[in-house]
């Protein structure tokens, strides 16, 4: 039995802007066999697809005109474990945070730092999520993906993932090809903490704990602060990458811009929080409609009620030049706009 196909189906839900946007249809896909049967499904053979996770890192600027995929593969466990590591598999439909919290819950940390980012599991290889000193590169194993066109299942590795910041295959050669159906990841036996950033660390010295569920909620808390939550007001995290200059341009501009926020690279190179740049052009609560920049982080776009995905991008685009005029520095977007 294939899958329904839902005609006119409200994406609002599905994407954390909370855009009003419609597909012309839509389909749930619970299972790697029914996402295999898709390229053999007369009904859509013709029709442009959009893979749909947690929605939480997409701006949809208008209606869809083809199928939207509802990804609910879900499913969590312990799959195997040697001397040093626990090996865990995941569907791709889990929700992320309930994820790392239930990892914690049965014993395996290593995923803490990266708690409370929005979207699922299936979603979080496509950019390499990372946050408070920890990428999700660096505790995966491998993935299992269906080639969209061909129904053919592949597994992918580290490498075959080619993981940067915020960025891998996915985006890149593989974009729009491959549906992730499930993630393992490794979690290694001897747990070190990462709480060197700054912000953390403040919060794990008053609650005196420094064990993984410290961490967890140090890092819960510290986003609590600072990001909006998008089921009050909608967002998609950061919109732009902290862009890299290399470092002459880097030089040039500390001697102009002294406070700038920066972290240099090994090869010389400098990243530069894009925020503050962003902060200093003077963004911060500034509106176009109701697309607004965050009044606690300029990195994020919001959605103060009514927004469009036009509108969000049209405030993109001038704070993109805006920074290019201030400081020579292109900014580029992170979430994926369609
Ligand atoms: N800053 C300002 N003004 C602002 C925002 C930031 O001056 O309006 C300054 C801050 O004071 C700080 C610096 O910029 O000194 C960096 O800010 P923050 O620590 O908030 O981190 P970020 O570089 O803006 C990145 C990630 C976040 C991640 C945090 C913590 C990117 C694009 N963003 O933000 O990831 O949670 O670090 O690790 O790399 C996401 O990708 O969606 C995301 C939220």
């Amino acid at each position: 039995m294939p899958q329904p196909l839902i005609a006119d189906y409200p994406l609002r839900a599905h994407n954390t802007f909370g855009f009003d946007v419609r597909a012309r249809f839509a389909m749930r896909l619970e299972s790697e066999a029914q996402v295999a049967a898709l390229a053999n499904d007369g009904r859509i053979a013709n029709l442009p697809q959009l893979v749909l996770g947690g929605g939480s890192n997409v701006v949809l600027t208008r209606d869809f005109d083809g199928v939207a995929l509802l990804v609910g593969i879900l499913g969590k466990r312990l799959i195997a474990q040697d001397d040093d590591a626990y090996f865990v598999e995941a569907g791709a439909g889990e929700n992320w945070h309930d994820f790392v919290a239930w990892t914690l819950a049965v014993g395996m940390p290593g995923l803490e730092n990266l708690a409370l980012i929005p979207g699922t599991v299936g979603a979080a290889p496509i950019q390499n999520i990372g946050a408070y000193g920890l990428e999700m590169g660096e505790r995966f194993e491998r993935l299992r993906a269906i080639e969209l066109a061909t129904g053919e299942a592949h597994e992918f590795d580290r490498e075959a993932c080619a993981f940067g910041y915020r960025d891998s295959f996915f985006k890149r050669a593989g974009r729009g090809r491959f549906l992730i159906t499930s993630v393992v990841f490794r979690l290694p036996k001897a747990w070190t903490p990462r709480a060197d950033y700054a912000d953390v660390a403040r919060a794990l010295e008053n609650s005196g704990k420094h064990d993984a569920q410290a961490i967890f909620d140090a890092v819960v808390a510290v986003r609590r602060a600072k990001l909006p939550d998008w089921k009050v007001l909608g967002n998609a995290g950061s919109f732009f990458k902290n862009p890299v200059v290399g470092a002459e341009a880097f030089d040039a501009l500390r001697a102009r811009e002294p406070e700038v926020v920066s972290y240099r690279q090994p090869d010389g190179s400098a990243k530069l929080a894009a925020g503050w740049l962003i902060d200093r052009c003077g963004w911060k609560g500034r509106a176009i409609g109701g697309a607004a920049v965050h009044d606690r982080q300029a990195l994020v776009l919001v959605n103060r009620g009514g927004a469009t995905g036009a509108q969000v991008l049209e405030l993109a685009d001038a704070i993109r030049r805006d920074v290019f005029e201030h400081f020579g520095v292109q900014l580029e977007a992170e979430p994926v706009c369609l």
